[in-house]
């Protein structure tokens, strides 16, 4: 671009930037949430080596459900029965098994320099086991999709299971829920599964992420069962396969470790998922962290910290059992050999995050049906100010993440952390769909908040993954919450992507490393940081002001050009 090109752009936007910060003087606060210094913006980048990444999982993106050789998985099962929201299925989803270049070619587009995707177990052994056959061209596939990926110069990170489980171990072994003792199969099928991709991808694959999740898969798959394989045991399913889950994650690591470190030299993680619990009341200090025990401490405990549950988990859980009048509590026992096995299996800390929710204490009435989320002795609810996404479980408190990261640096012993999910959904009809304001501000103000905890609180927080690079198969909800940077048209037989505005804000992210003081893209940042946290400078800073809910007007008539326009300069 020409300098009088960029210098008109330049003054257009000191313009804007003029007229932003007037309008944010008079617009009347519509919430009252924002604390002055908890909320303020913190400029500065993260460090050099930041990894900036986007993410994806198979069964949401590549279609091809049934090509080659590919087995069906339990979510294949699952929209095929009807289950999904407007019966809608992953048969074709963004049909990236064909369309991987494009996607490729986005992330390029956005100056990103990693990229975390899934491998669908059954695209690799259709049945879930090798000994019954490879499907060839399913391994071909994932190696031109890698193969792209390093020719782009973009990292992959691979995660081995994204929740579509072989429907054939589901079938013959009970999946998750096979007998968990010492020599239970599905670890070492888990195992074989994991030898196999480190064999056919380890000389250019150097992250790997062993589950997605497994929180999901333990409690909406095998405990409620509203997930696939819908096996509903909400007292005891849940943590049996959670303990299976952490057995087979402690095996993949270990066979990593034994025999391809020394060659390949990657490393090995698993992506746990958290809501931040805040109590509610100075009172309910202790259910909070009770509620973030149960939900993270579950996976987190044994793996990073001693190879065994948390003690607030076992404690309560024994107390139930004696209520209950069961000779066994419904969490299983590791034995000391296999919380050996377990305990620091995991050389960087995977955390996805969305959400945060306020918690009660409800210690201790017996229940009559327990489940997992009655034995939390919590209850849960929201702060009436807290805005909310498409999802009805999204809730949007940035300062959520940074309280969560803190929490894994002390409780953990001060990991490595790989932020490896965080995003906001849209309605598919929402008229602003393109112009999605609201997640530019959610990333916004969800990484600046990452940015807090890695530098003023040390936390050895090392990458930021943006949930999703495209709208996707949003499991039970179908193609009706859109999650993306980037839009696909699934009306279209040919999926066409068209990037979102928050793709651009993104690409000026990675492109500063965060909010360098003085930047045009942090003095636009500045400009909209009373707009996103829906609150005013006047109320802020002490003005008194006038008008209006025009902030949403102003949003997608102003802030968005303005925004684009500091691209083309940069
Ligand atoms: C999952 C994704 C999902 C996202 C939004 C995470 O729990 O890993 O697969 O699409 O949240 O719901």
């Amino acid at each position: 671009m020409s300098a009088t090109a960029s210098d008109s752009i330049m003054e257009t936007g000191t313009f804007v930037n003029c007229f932003l910060l007037v309008i944010s003087l008079v617009i009347i606060p519509v919430n009252g949430g924002y604390d002055k210094e908890r909320d303020a913006l913190l400029k500065g980048t993260f460090p050099q080596d930041f990894i900036w990444s986007s993410a994806t999982a198979a069964y949401q993106i590549e279609g091809a459900w049934n090509v080659s050789d590919k087995g069906p998985s339990v979510w294949d099962t699952l929209a095929h029965q009807g289950r999904v929201y407007n019966q809608d299925t992953g048969d074709v989803a963004c049909d990236s098994y064909h369309k991987y270049p494009e996607d490729v070619a986005l992330m390029k587009q956005m100056g990103l320099k990693y990229y975390r995707f899934s491998i669908s177990w059954p695209r690799i052994f259709p049945t879930g086991e090798q000994q019954d056959g490879v499907n060839q061209d399913g391994v071909d596939y994932y190696n031109r999709l890698i193969d792209e990926l390093i020719v782009n110069d973009i990292q992959p990170m691979v995660t081995l299971f994204h929740w579509d489980l072989p429907q054939v171990l589901q079938d013959r072994y009970g999946g998750f829920l096979n007998n968990h003792t010492n020599t239970t199969v599905i670890h070492d099928l888990f195992g074989d599964y994991a030898r196999f991709l480190y064999q056919n991808y380890g000389d250019r694959v150097k992250y790997w992420i062993t589950f997605n999740e497994p929180w999901i898969t333990a409690w909406l798959g095998y405990g409620i069962g509203n997930f696939a394989p819908q096996h509903n045991e909400p007292a005891e399913g849940q943590y049996k396969a959670a303990h299976n889950i952490i057995l087979s994650h402690a095996k993949a690591y270990h066979i990593y470790d034994d025999e391809f470190r020394a060659a390949q030299g990657g490393q090995v993680g698993i992506t746990l998922n958290c809501d931040w619990g805040t109590p509610k009341t100075p009172a309910d200090a202790d259910a909070a962290l009770r509620y973030v025990q149960f939900f993270l401490g579950w996976f987190a405990h044994p793996i990073y910290k001693n190879g065994d549950y948390p003690e607030v988990m076992k404690t309560t859980m024994a107390r139930k059992a004696q209520e209950e009048g069961r000779t066994t509590s419904r969490l299983p026992e590791f034995t000391p050999e296999q919380k050996l096995s377990i305990s620091g299996t995991g050389d960087f800390f995977g955390l996805n995050h969305y959400t945060t929710v306020e918690v009660t204490d409800a210690c201790c009435t017996p229940i009559e049906n327990p489940n997992y989320d009655t034995d939390k002795d919590v209850g849960t609810g929201h702060a009436p100010d807290w805005p909310r996404a498409a999802s009805s479980w999204l809730y949007v408190v940035p300062w959520g993440i940074r309280n969560l990261l803190g929490f894994i640096k002390e409780e953990y012993g001060d990991p490595e952390i790989y932020v490896t999910e965080n995003g906001r959904s849209d309605h598919d009809q929402d008229p602003a769909i393109m112009m999605d304001m609201e997640r530019i501000c959610y990333y916004m103000m969800y990484t600046n908040e990452v940015m807090k905890a890695s530098n003023m609180d040390n936390v050895k927080v090392k990458a930021y993954t943006a949930w999703s690079l495209l709208d996707n198969f949003e499991w039970l909800s179908g193609y009706s919450e859109r999650f993306g940077l980037h839009y696909v048209d699934f009306n279209d037989p040919t999926r066409t992507r068209y990037p979102k505005a928050s793709s651009v804000f993104f690409k000026q992210l990675v492109r500063n490393n965060g909010y360098p003081e003085g930047s045009e893209f942090t003095k636009y940042v500045e400009n909209m940081w009373y707009f996103c946290h829906n609150t005013t400078e006047a109320e802020v800073n002490g003005y008194t002001g006038g008008a209006s809910q025009i902030s949403s007007l102003f949003s997608l008539f102003l802030a968005i050009p303005m925004m684009i326009a500091y691209s083309l300069i940069a």
